[in-house]
């Protein structure tokens, strides 16, 4: 009874609810997500999903470059049997006019049930999502938030291991400002886990980061050296070229970690490699096709759990 009744009130929590950040979420409904699209990856299987969003449209409104959170949201609407409307770039949409951001989504939210966007610029998910009625999920907005990439990459991890407690963890690269570090350290405060951050001196986490870290109680440590030994997952992040103010500064650490052959050596025997995608230099394509790779797999993991979003925030039963 209390099982059902839980599962019920945390339904009752999702329904409707936007996406912005992940800090917006308890344990309980990250875990219930979880549970989710798990389920949902069953029915993908099984071909039972393609009628659940039959009536729906989504609209994809990417201000910023995107490969896999536009194509993996698309492919799960259509996988749901809905339909999805939307842009890419903003040269061939009215803000080239002029228009604003916020008239735009407002614009999408009148032709479309939900809105998944992305935008250069830190909390425009969240003013976007006060000034629209259909749900609005974050699919990355500058340097802060991408919270589902961090329920994919939770999902990930929990499929492989079977749980995220007790994992160590460590982030290797740009921490400052890499937004899926950022999500994901938000969701790991709520578990037992210990965290590694691996980065050079100006690319370090956030300081009020690592304050939240030692007020939740997580053990963590902060160094330079690409020292991946004892860890269970090893988190690879792009050195985001877009946010550096000076292209020479950029310039000075692009190539600062390189994670090849010798580096996967240095892990636990069933360890495994993580990265949000796109890889530059980061790690080498001879690491692909070791044990430890998950990165592709990751990125596939998108789709079921991007499915269950939609349907959860939309307030489908499945
Ligand atoms: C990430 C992003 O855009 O934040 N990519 C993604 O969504 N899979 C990471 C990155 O661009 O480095």
């Amino acid at each position: 009874m209390d099982l059902y009744f839980n599962a019920y009130i945390l339904k009752m929590q999702w329904s409707k609810k936007h996406i912005i950040s992940i800090k917006d979420f308890s344990r309980a409904e990250i875990d219930f997500v979880l549970e989710k699209s798990a389920r949902m990856e069953g029915l993908l299987a099984s071909g039972k999903s393609t009628k659940l969003m039959s009536d729906k449209i989504l609209a994809t409104l990417f201000f910023e470059p995107s490969t896999r959170t536009k194509m993996s949201f698309e492919a799960a609407m259509l996988r749901l049997g809905g339909r999805v409307i939307g842009f890419s770039g903003v040269s061939d949409t009215s803000i080239e006019k002029g228009e604003t951001m916020l008239d735009t989504v407002r614009m999408a939210a009148g032709y479309a049930d939900m809105i998944v966007m992305r935008h250069p610029v830190e909390g425009s998910s969240r003013l976007a999502s006060e000034n629209v009625d259909v749900p609005v999920i974050n699919g990355g907005d500058g340097a802060n938030q991408h919270p589902t990439q961090t329920l994919l990459d939770l999902y990930t991890i929990k499929k492989q291991f079977g749980k995220i407690d007790g994992m160590n963890i460590c982030m290797v690269g740009d921490l400052k400002y890499g937004r899926t570090i950022h999500s994901l350290v938000d969701a790991l405060k709520m578990y037992d886990v210990e965290l590694r951050f691996i980065s050079p001196q100006n690319l370090k986490i956030p300081a009020y980061m690592t304050k939240e870290l030692k007020k939740s109680k997580i053990k963590f440590e902060e160094r330079e050296d690409l020292n991946v030994q004892g860890c269970d997952i090893v988190y690879v992040q792009r050195i985001q070229r877009e946010r550096f103010p000076d292209p020479q500064e950029y310039e000075k650490v692009k190539d600062c970690y390189v994670v090849d052959l010798g580096v996967a050596d240095m892990m636990k025997e069933n360890a495994i490699i993580m990265h949000a995608l796109p890889r530059v230099t980061e790690i080498k394509h001879e690491v692909d096709e070791t044990k430890n790779a998950k990165y592709f797999q990751q990125a596939r993991n998108g789709v079921p759990v991007r499915m269950a979003v939609l349907c959860l925030v939309s307030g489908v039963d499945f």
